[in-house]
């Protein structure tokens, strides 16, 4: 069976590594082709964790790069179709809700190739979010929808989509969970990310306190009140706490564009970091401050408090066992969040709402077999 891969953005190159990890081990009947849109192209965005996480070199390179929303995903939609044409796959997979997924998914289902979606069903009901857009269009025209949740598998069947008539939707667990518990034990011994950060003094067990924190989220950085408001927030934490901020290049440039580098003296921002360095550094952290969707499940994981600064999430497990507080954007909820959410020192430890580690091969398991 051949099977066409499509990746662009970073969270995908964490999810694929799970699959190609499992399809190299123990599904040598499938043949992976991996076609990298080049949605991510700076080292610390993309080749890095192909290094770190063993992924190997895509097949093909699109080259995309950055761009408005529709020239970015028009671009990506007809040099797929080429390479569809060229591999005549039985399958395209693809993950999550970024503009390569929606890409892959319209190239393939014009051309009546079999969609699977990994990490389909999931909602915000927010349409101003470019990933809901994504999302629902994929699950629409995906005919393996894995889901990560339960809670995915009723979103999707309240939009009729359901198992059976051709469809195949089954909670399979979530591929990061796969990602995490594998990668997690090399990370700590691999990454001195704490030494480097001056968090851990070497050969003492003495940790800093720090919250770590990420933001990337268009409605938060695209909006000037909004990105001001947040860095506010992390500011007048960091007074107190070190708060270690990895940016996001978006981030970066929103911050420079709008002359915000004079209000964040407190916070201490750092250049994306690599995977195992990220596990390491959320696992540690007293909490998180996110807006990403990985990070929030990432926290959950670790069972680390997390404060989401976004009024709705995808992820609502983690808010419903007491892990994670929907602090929004404003800076006093924000400071309000993360005392709460400390606070609590916490709600259930025995829920695995995400499955048990082997979504990926389930997932082959099922594209094998029907
Ligand atoms: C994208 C996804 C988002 C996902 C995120 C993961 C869409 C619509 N959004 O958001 O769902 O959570 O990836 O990180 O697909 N840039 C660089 N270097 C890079 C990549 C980006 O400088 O390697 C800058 C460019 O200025 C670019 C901006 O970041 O315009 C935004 O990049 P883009 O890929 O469009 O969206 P993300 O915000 O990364
Ligand atoms: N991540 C990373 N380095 C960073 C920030 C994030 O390795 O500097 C990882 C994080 O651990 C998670 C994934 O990237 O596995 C989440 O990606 P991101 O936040 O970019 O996107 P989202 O999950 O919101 O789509």
């Amino acid at each position: 069976m051949k099977i066409v891969t499509v990746v662009g953005a970073r969270p995908q190159f964490i999810k694929a590594a799970a699959i190609t990890r499992a399809v190299q081990t123990n599904y040598q009947q499938i043949q992976e082709i991996l076609v990298h849109t080049g949605q991510h192209y700076d080292y610390l965005m993309d080749r890095i964790f192909f290094e770190e996480l063993e992924i190997p070199k895509p097949n093909y390179h699109l080259g995309v790069g950055s761009g408005s929303h529709g020239k970015q995903t028009g671009v990506m939609l007809e040099r797929i179709e080429a390479i569809l044409q060229k591999e005549k796959p039985d399958r395209v997979l693809v993950f999550g809700d970024t503009n390569s997924t929606l890409a892959g998914a319209l190239a393939a289902g014009k051309m009546h190739i079999p969609i699977a979606h990994v990490e389909a069903g999931l909602r915000s009901y927010n349409r101003r979010m470019p990933e809901e857009i994504n999302r629902l269009l994929t699950d629409h025209l995906s005919t393996y929808l894995f889901c990560p949740t339960d809670q995915a598998v009723q979103n999707l069947s309240k939009e009729g989509i359901r198992n059976g008539k051709g469809k195949i939707v089954k909670n399979v667990g979530d591929v990061m969970y796969d990602s995490i518990l594998y990668y997690s034990t090399i990370a700590e011994k691999k990454s001195a990310i704490l030494e480097e950060l001056g968090l851990l003094i070497p050969d003492s067990s003495h940790l800093t306190d720090y919250y770590l924190a990420t933001l990337h989220r268009a409605e938060n950085t695209d909006d000037p009140q909004k990105l001001r408001s947040i860095l506010k927030a992390l500011n007048v934490i960091g007074e107190e706490v070190p708060v270690i901020l990895p940016l996001h290049p978006r981030t970066k440039k929103m911050i420079d564009f709008h002359r915000l580098s004079g209000e964040t003296q407190h916070i201490k921002m750092i250049d994306p970091i690599s995977y195992l360095n990220m596990l390491v550094l959320e696992k540690n952290a007293r909490a998180v401050l996110t807006d990403s969707g990985g990070v929030q499940k990432e926290a959950y994981w670790f069972r680390v408090p997390c404060i989401t600064l976004r009024e709705e999430t995808e992820w609502v497990e983690t808010v419903r066992w007491g892990w994670n507080v929907l602090a929004g954007t404003e800076t006093e909820r924000i400071i309000e969040g993360v005392n709460q959410a400390v606070k609590k020192q916490h709600a259930s430890k025995t829920t695995h709402p995400f499955g048990n580690g082997k979504a990926s091969w389930k997932i082959l398991n099922l594209l094998t077999k029907h």
